[in-house]
């Protein structure tokens, strides 16, 4: 998952041959997940029709302040710039910057530009002249002055078969340059989050195990979740059905307590955040057949041992790491959660009750408590994703401590 998922795109095309260009654009958007509504200026059309547009992004494109059919709808600028998280005018002709610069509103496309409150990205696209002349260096300069983010025209061949400065980005650039920059400001950028997630398995012989319940989401949707934040994540899975895919993740996939720290340990040296979500067993049996055990008509012992435990062995170790551990209780909730705290030498724990209804391994839901040796915060039920969030702002405000 990345920047762009979820995300409302507002995108302006101006009339430049580079209009044609806005269709893969448009695509590139859809695809990483963002949600794409096209303005044009009547003039644009010449260049790309808007059916084109409006079926690579399922949304209806409009030019006008009215559409001109007989069920005339007034289409409303202010809403549509309240809408978008961000407006990217491509390609930007010398004509509309000049009017943007100077505030002149005459279609709807310009009028959405001067009451958009939200940040808006520009891409000049015309001959290299042009391109150079003081009145387009001016526009360039007075847009980029009101706070609007320019992205830089590119050289190459031009349409009319000059050589040279002027041509609008490629549609893959100008995706990388809003990703790049929307990644900028991402509170978790830079950060390196090893998690744990889902149970291990602790073989009996080849074909049985002892193992738990455990799902995996809550650890997923943390990871999930500080993807998002801009954090490079490390995810140690034991065996779940979950999949995840994302540039800055790596999963290693495991199935023993054993396999799961000595992963856990080996990345913890380089990680600024751990979060122990995992349900790791606390015993193994102590011989593992080598054969499948045969029933037999007497009873059957299996005697086990304890693994070790990950996060009282790297609290241990702590360095500069903040570390954050779960803690699934029935009795006297508080009382053992801080106990772990203190044993395991964790920044915060957060405390699921198997009391609480809703909390717990299968459910999409969660009911957590924030124990630190600060503060005790409770949160609602709310669903896995609201809680790995707010874990997450946990976490960031304990980075800036
Ligand atoms: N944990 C771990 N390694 C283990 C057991 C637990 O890293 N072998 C981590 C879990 O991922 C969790 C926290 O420790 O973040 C607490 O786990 P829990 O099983 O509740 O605690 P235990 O120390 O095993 O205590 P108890 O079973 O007595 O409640």
């Amino acid at each position: 998952m990345g920047v762009l998922e979820g995300k409302k795109i507002l995108l302006g095309i101006t009339a430049g041959i580079a209009a044609y260009k806005t269709a893969s654009l448009v695509r590139l958007f859809v695809k990483s997940g963002a949600e794409v509504k096209v303005i044009m200026t009547p003039a644009a059309k010449d260049f790309i029709t808007p059916l084109t547009l409006s079926t690579l992004s399922k949304n209806e494109v409009v030019s006008s302040f009215t559409e001109d059919d007989e069920n005339a709808v007034w289409n409303n600028h202010v809403e549509l710039g309240l809408w978008a998280d961000f407006m990217l005018i491509a390609p930007a002709t010398a004509n509309t910057m000049a009017k943007m610069a100077g505030g002149t509103s005459n279609n709807l496309l310009l009028a959405t530009y001067l009451s958009a409150k939200c940040p808006v990205y520009f891409a000049p696209a015309m001959d290299l002249d042009m391109y150079q002349h003081p009145a387009t260096k001016k526009s360039l300069d007075t847009l980029q002055s009101y706070g609007n983010i320019l992205i830089p025209a590119e050289s190459g061949e031009l349409a009319s078969g000059l050589k040279g400065e002027g041509r609008m980005a490629e549609p893959e650039n100008i995706v990388a340059f809003i990703e790049n920059r929307l990644s900028i400001d991402l509170p978790l950028r830079g950060k390196k989050i090893l998690i744990s997630a889902g149970p291990t398995y602790e073989a009996i012989d080849p074909v049985r195990f002892i193992g738990n319940h455990s799902s995996g989401k809550m650890g997923y949707e943390i990871a999930k979740q500080a993807l998002a934040l801009g954090a490079e994540v490390i995810l140690v899975s034991g065996p779940t059905g979950l999949a995840l895919e994302a540039k800055e993740l790596t999963i290693i996939r495991v199935t023993t307590a054993q396999q799961m720290f000595e992963a856990m340990n080996s990345h913890f040296e380089n990680a600024d955040i751990l979060i122990a979500a995992a349900a790791v067993a606390d015993y193994r049996p102590k011989t593992v057949a080598a054969q499948k055990m045969k029933k037999k008509d007497t009873s059957l012992q299996i005697e086990l041992e304890p693994t070790i435990d990950i996060l009282a062995t790297l609290g241990k170790q702590k360095t500069h790491q903040k570390l954050i551990g779960f803690a699934l209780e029935t009795n006297n909730e508080l009382e053992h959660a801080k106990g772990k705290l203190e044993r395991k030498n964790l920044d915060f724990i957060v405390l699921n009750s198997l009391n609480d209804k809703g909390a717990g391994f299968k459910s999409d839901t969660n009911k957590i408590t924030i124990v630190s040796k600060e503060a005790i915060k409770t949160f609602e039920l709310k669903s896995k994703t609201e809680v790995a969030k707010d874990i997450l702002k946990e976490v960031i405000s304990l980075m800036h401590e």
